[in-house]
């Protein structure tokens, strides 16, 4: 490091600094292939032209074969936990097989990698320093052999992605270098962030998440070991139901016996004919659960919980269903244990390798990215027979899964607005769910109409049985019909958000749920936000409900004893004249105006800027009811007191 390369403004400075030069300027050599951080390199080897040929009419769509070296090298002081790079493919890619790596937002090869992809070290996550291993490079060092295809530019061109980056916290990266086949960065750590992390460290904190899964080995043997997973809900506003666990074992491992959870297809045709057959000869296969290199993991029934064999874990058996824990702790996790059979060459207690390429799914139409396993302080069971002592995991992973919002999705719930001062009912929104014009073309409708406006009684009517009674409302009230007339919301569920008072000191709203569907709704919860009103919340009398001590804008509901079923649609009390009825819940909600002075209810204050039911945003109305003449007041009290009526006529 003979010239080293520090701008300074004034040769002052450079005199008094002459002395710490070397320590400032340690990490910047001159010599720009010297790399004193994380070096990390894309070496394009090799590749050809596949079949079918398009050249030359159709160059972009031509796939090439592509096979390539990606190197992390940890050149640094400080060892590199849970190595992660961004490699910012832009050829189309379709990542064929990646040795040593695993993707790191939890898909399996091979995959769609044409937006760019994160890789993750595979079965090494941590790349040593050349202090702590004398310079062995096979512990400093990552080499990922990747091949795949791309499309539009191949040999013998060179394509090499654009854009290359450590994606671990605390380090920065300069542009890449492009030479030849070669792409490289040098990575320095940020010295603005103080990592807590040491080289003597061999476990990471513990992480935050919308979801998290443990993978606890609780028990180990030469051949086979028992494995506790335990998926935890964080997220307030989101349950699961009817979970699915999917991952990949890496290692030829197979599930011999389960407890708490099944795999959602027996399948032993993979022992029996592959290795796991060959090397455990004479093993009773035909007991065996799961052979699939990627098996699909269901719960158990409710019935099952205290069954011996099958039972008898902690949060074990929910039928699928996992709570948002502000609504019960207690059901917010779900957990199970699996005995796992392992193949040479790990045969050996300590030998212990996480399935990769988490996945977990739910019919709540939310999706989840996890990251790879990250080996975690050994997490402490409390002792089964309550003795005070508590027993230790031999190893632990923890997965972390996040919430990833798919835009395409349409809601499953929509919301209605009134108040006592306007008797118009702002119903949901046209399509507010989705509307499918093709299996029905003859009903034509306006998928873009706003819709009408009703009066408060026909919230409880189907849509479909509306018109006439919204119809003669506008022409009651000289309001235009569009031609054809608005298409419904298709919800299966409305919430109807109705002011009920406002006075000098507090106001009170009312919140009736609606089910449209064909299947009761069993433990359901909702959240609204209100934007200002929340310090005022004072009670709510049919639900269970209080406001959110993480968000201080948002009431949390769920159904009290008696009132935790909505039920499905179901007949009128006289089929061929009444249309069908949906099932309802309905509580009173009140708030004082002291802790919210200037709060004006009519004017929007009154009404939630957002409303989640079970897990999922609801679709909200564009307008408010408007105030501008409180004239008709009197007759919608009245009529807001007929629609009380008839929901408690209903329910009972
Ligand atoms: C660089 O890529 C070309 C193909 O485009 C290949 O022929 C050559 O061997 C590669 N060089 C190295 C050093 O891998
Ligand atoms: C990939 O990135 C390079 C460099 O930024 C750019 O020149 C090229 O057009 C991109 N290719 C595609 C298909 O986006
Ligand atoms: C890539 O990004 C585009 C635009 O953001 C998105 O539409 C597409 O679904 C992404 N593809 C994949 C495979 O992630
Ligand atoms: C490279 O990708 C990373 C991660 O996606 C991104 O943060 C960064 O801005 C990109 N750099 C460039 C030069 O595009
Ligand atoms: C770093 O470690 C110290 C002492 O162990 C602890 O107090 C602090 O909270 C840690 N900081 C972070 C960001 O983890
Ligand atoms: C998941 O979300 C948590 C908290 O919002 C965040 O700290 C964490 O970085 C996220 N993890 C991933 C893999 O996106
Ligand atoms: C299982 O046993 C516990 C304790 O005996 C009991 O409280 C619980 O109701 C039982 N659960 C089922 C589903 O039978
Ligand atoms: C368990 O889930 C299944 C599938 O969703 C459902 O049909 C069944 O009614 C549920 N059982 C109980 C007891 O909730
Ligand atoms: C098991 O692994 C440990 C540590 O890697 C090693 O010391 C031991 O000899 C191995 N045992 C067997 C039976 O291979
Ligand atoms: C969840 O994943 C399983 C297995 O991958 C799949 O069979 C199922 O259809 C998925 N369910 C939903 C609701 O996406
Ligand atoms: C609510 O929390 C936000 C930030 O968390 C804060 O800015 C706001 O002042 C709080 N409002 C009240 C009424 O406490
Ligand atoms: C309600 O609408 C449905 C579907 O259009 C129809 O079959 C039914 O007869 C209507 N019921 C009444 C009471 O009008």
């Amino acid at each position: 490091m003979a010239t080293v390369f520090c701008s300074f403004t004034s040769t002052i400075i450079l005199i008094i600094s002459l002395s710490l030069l070397p320590i400032i300027c340690f990490s910047q050599p001159s010599n720009p292939s010297v790399c004193n951080g994380i070096l990390i390199s894309y070496l394009y080897n090799s590749g050809y032209a596949l079949p079918p040929t398009l050249l030359p009419a159709d160059p972009t769509h031509q796939g090439y074969r592509f096979e390539s070296t990606l190197t992390v090298t940890n050149n640094g002081l400080v060892e590199l936990k849970n190595w992660r790079v961004f490699v910012g493919f832009n050829n189309s890619e379709f990542l064929v097989s990646a040795s040593e790596a695993v993707l790191a937002d939890g898909t399996s090869l091979p995959a769609d990698v044409r937006n760019g992809t994160v890789f993750a070290g595979y079965p090494v996550a941590d790349l040593k320093t050349a202090v702590e291993t004398a310079g062995d490079v096979n512990q400093m060092q990552a080499r990922v052999g990747l091949v795949g295809t791309q499309f539009g530019v191949g040999a013998p061109n060179v394509p090499l992605p654009p854009n290359i980056t450590l994606a671990n916290d605390g380090y920065l990266c300069p542009n890449p270098t492009t030479q030849g086949n070669e792409t490289r960065v040098c990575c320095l750590p940020d010295s603005n962030v103080r990592s807590n992390i040491t080289g003597e460290e061999k476990i990471v904190p513990l992480q935050n998440g919308d979801l998290t899964i443990m993978y606890d080995v609780i028990r180990s043997y030469e051949s086979n070991y028992l494995a506790q997973v335990t998926i935890s809900n964080h997220n307030p506003f989101t349950r699961l139901d009817n979970w699915n666990l999917n991952w990949d074992w890496m290692e030829h491992e197979f599930i011999n016996s389960m407890r708490g959870a099944r795999p959602k297809v027996i399948d032993t045709r993979n022992c029996i004919f592959g290795s796991q057959g060959n090397y455990y000869k004479g093993f009773e296969f035909s007991t065996v659960l799961s052979c699939e290199k990627r098996p699909t993991i269901i719960d158990l029934p409710l019935e099952r919980t205290n069954d011996t064999a099958l039972g008898m874990i902690p949060f074990c058996c929910r039928n699928g269903t996992i709570l948002p824990p502000s609504m019960d702790l207690s059901k917010s996790k779900s957990a199970f244990q699996i005995e796992v059979y392992k193949m040479p060459p790990d045969l050996n207690k300590t030998q212990l390798t996480p399935p990769q390429n988490w996945k977990i799914n739910s019919t709540v139409g939310l999706d989840y990215q996890c990251g790879p396993p990250a080996r975690v302080n050994p997490t402490l069971f409390p002792d089964p027979s309550g003795l005070p002592s508590d027993s230790v995991a031999i190893a632990s992973w923890q997965v972390v899964c996040n919430i990833t919002r798919p835009e395409s999705k349409k809601p499953k719930c929509c919301v209605s607005f009134s108040s006592f001062f306007n008797e118009s009912v702002i119903p949901c929104n046209t399509c507010a769910c989705g509307c499918d014009t093709t299996t029905n073309p003859s009903n034509v409708c306006s998928a873009t109409e706003p819709p009408l406006l009703l009066p408060a009684e026909s919230l409880l009517v189907p849509f479909e049985n509306r018109t006439e009674k919204a119809l003669e409302f506008a022409k009651l009230k000289r309001r235009d019909i569009p031609n054809p007339l608005p298409c419904g919301d298709n919800c299966g569920v409305s919430i109807n958000w109705h002011v009920l008072s406002d006075y000098k000191d507090g106001w009170t709203a009312r919140m009736t749920l609606f089910n449209w569907g064909e299947s009761d709704i069993v433990d359901w919860f909702s959240a609204v936000e209100l934007d200002k009103a929340v310090p005022g919340f004072e009670a709510v009398y049919s639900f269970a409900g209080n406001p959110l001590t993480d968000a201080n804008n948002t009431i949390f509901f769920a159904g009290s004893p008696g009132h935790n079923y909505l039920v499905a649609e179901r007949n009128g009390s006289n089929p061929r004249k009444d249309p069908r009825v949906p099932g309802t819940e309905q509580s009173v909600i009140s708030f004082t105006k002291k802790k919210t002075p200037g709060i004006n209810v009519a004017r929007g204050d009154g009404f939630p800027t957002k409303v989640y039911f079970n897990g999922e945003e609801c679709s909200l109305p564009t307008v408010l009811p408007s105030n501008a003449h409180r004239i008709a007041a009197a007759s919608s009290v009245f009529s807001s007191l007929t629609l009380m009526l008839i929901l408690i006529v209903l329910q009972q």
